[in-house]
């Protein structure tokens, strides 16, 4: 069990130590967290009280708890999981366009956090609900199986060396995992803008027996699940100003 308690949560501080990693044992890769889920950044003034005042209402940190989704939005709704948040700008983009579906912003960087409840609360979106823990952990501990509608992942952290590549988040566990969470017929999409994680990626489509690879089809009137951005993320105008092309993936869970 992780210890937590209210003030950690209410701080949405994580547990001191290094994070718990499950020991999956089934075969599949699961990425390596390094030092980098570390990362402390400041916020502001603003931006901590804002927090005080906000988090214990929209936000949660990783815990072995299951949450219960019609208590926390306070309505039954299709869930989409969105790991890698960043500064939200996406997701606070998308939200009032997929106003009956609940939408979870699983983040490890506090700031980026910040920057979103920010966002959440200035523009009233009341469908956006945020964790900050490892996106695994989370989808493995937080989640029932079969119960999301939606997993994305817009453009996960590269880690370019080769020696680094065990920390990429896309692999076969994880992939396993995402398949569990979602429902039949829910949808998993990944973007990303990096050349050399594109073909990681490519190797990787047909890994998971329970995800029908869709590509990224012309046509996407069938997908249940909103699939444009609305608006350049962060990381997705860093890579179009290095003139990246991007790649969007889609999944179907069977
Ligand atoms: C390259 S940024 C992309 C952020 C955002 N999606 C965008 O496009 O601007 C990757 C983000 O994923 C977060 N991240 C990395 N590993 C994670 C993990 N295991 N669980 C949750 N978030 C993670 C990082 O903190 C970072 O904010």
């Amino acid at each position: 069990m992780l210890a937590m308690n209210n003030t950690e949560n209410t701080r949405g501080s994580l547990p001191h130590g290094r994070p718990l990693q499950t020991d999956f044992n089934d075969g599949r890769d699961y990425p390596r967290l390094g030092s980098f889920s570390f990362r402390r950044g400041t916020l502001t003034d603003n931006q901590e009280a804002r927090w005080e005042e906000h988090w214990p209402h929209y936000g949660k940190v990783l815990a072995d708890e299951v949450i219960d989704l019609p208590e926390w939005f306070g309505r039954d709704a299709e869930t989409i999981v969105e790991i890698g948040s960043g500064t939200g700008t996406s997701t606070a983009a998308m939200a009032p366009l997929e106003a009956d579906t609940n939408i979870i912003a699983v983040e490890l960087y506090r700031p980026g956090l910040a920057k979103l409840l920010g966002a959440v609360v200035r523009d009233e979106l009341t469908n956006i609900r945020m964790v900050r823990g490892d996106g695994v952990e989370v989808l493995q501990r937080m989640f029932q199986p079969n119960s999301l509608q939606g997993v994305r992942i817009f453009f996960p952290d590269p880690w370019p060396k080769a020696r680094h590549n065990k920390r990429r988040i896309i692999q076969s566990g994880t992939l396993h995992l995402i398949a569990q969470r979602l429902k039949p017929g829910g949808i998993l999409h990944i973007a990303t803008d990096h050349a050399d994680y594109a073909e990681w990626i490519d190797e990787l489509v047909t890994v998971e027996p329970e995800l029908e690879y869709l590509g990224w089809p012309e046509d996407q009137s069938d997908i249940p699940i909103l699939t444009d951005r609305q608006i350049t993320t962060k990381f997705e105008a860093k890579g179009l100003d290095k003139e990246h092309t991007i790649r969007e993936y889609l999944w179907r869970k069977k």
